[in-house]
């Protein structure tokens, strides 16, 4: 398979995603195996980390996709890591950036350029428990719901507009990690489905409102059972 997951048959050009991912990278695993079933009309053309050892790189490499990491440390600000991370980034003309467990603030003047081109994935229902241990957060507030957001990425943390979230049930014998466990799988439905729909063109972000098809979206789309989002 070409190093891109390309298919060279494809006629348009494809849609070209740019991963960043920090950590363990199931969810970039994800957009792998769904881009291999078919199931994803993009291009993974680079996969990129602030963790030299990330597992997400190594999922990257075996699956031949072109990889960057660079070292936080070896830059003297917040901003000159993000603007030198970003060209790198912008060097592989990403249609989409998609944020997978990429645990950084990031810059507000390095973002502006992405605006409404990035993506994340929190594992919350947003505007619920913004930042960390949100698992912990809504058993601790006795939700009876608990799930995933994925929001266009904005200047603050966490708060950009909501595109798609997926639920799941709490149960009482819950745990952060069994909760984390159990909604880790719909994370990754939901992300899949989320950039299939940008990479067709049904979803855009216009200012600070969300379009589905056109038109503003008044609540956020649902991941239902068979996958799609409605
Ligand atoms: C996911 O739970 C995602 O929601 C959050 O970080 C985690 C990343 O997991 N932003 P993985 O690295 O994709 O396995």
């Amino acid at each position: 398979m070409p190093s891109s997951l390309a298919n060279p048959e494809s006629r348009t050009p494809a849609f070209r995603l740019a991963v960043l991912a920090s950590g363990r990278g199931s969810n970039l695993q994800a957009l792998i195996d769904a881009r291999r079933a078919g199931g994803l009309p993009a291009d993974i053309v680079l996969v990129a980390s602030d963790k030299a050892f990330a597992p997400a790189l190594q999922r990257a490499e075996e699956a031949g996709i072109a990889t960057l990491a660079l070292d936080p440390k070896d830059y003297a600000t917040r901003a000159a890591f993000d603007e030198a991370l970003f060209a790198r980034v912008a060097e592989h003309r990403p249609d989409l950036v998609v944020l997978a467990g990429f645990m950084r603030i990031l810059d507000a003047a390095a973002l502006a350029p992405w605006v409404g081109r990035m993506i994340n994935i929190h594992p919350s229902l947003l505007p619920k428990y913004r930042g960390l241990h949100t698992h912990r957060r809504a058993l601790e507030a006795g939700d009876a719901l608990h799930g995933s957001s994925v929001h266009y990425v904005t200047a603050e943390l966490d708060g950009g507009p909501v595109v798609a979230q997926a639920e799941i049930p709490v149960r009482p014998d819950d745990t952060p990690d069994t909760l984390a466990g159990r909604l880790l799988g719909e994370e990754h439905r939901l992300l899949v489905a989320c950039v299939a729909r940008i990479a067709e063109g049904h979803i855009a972000l216009a200012e600070s409102t969300v379009l589905h098809d056109g038109r503003p979206l008044a609540v956020p789309l649902r991941l239902q059972g068979d996958g799609q989002l409605a």
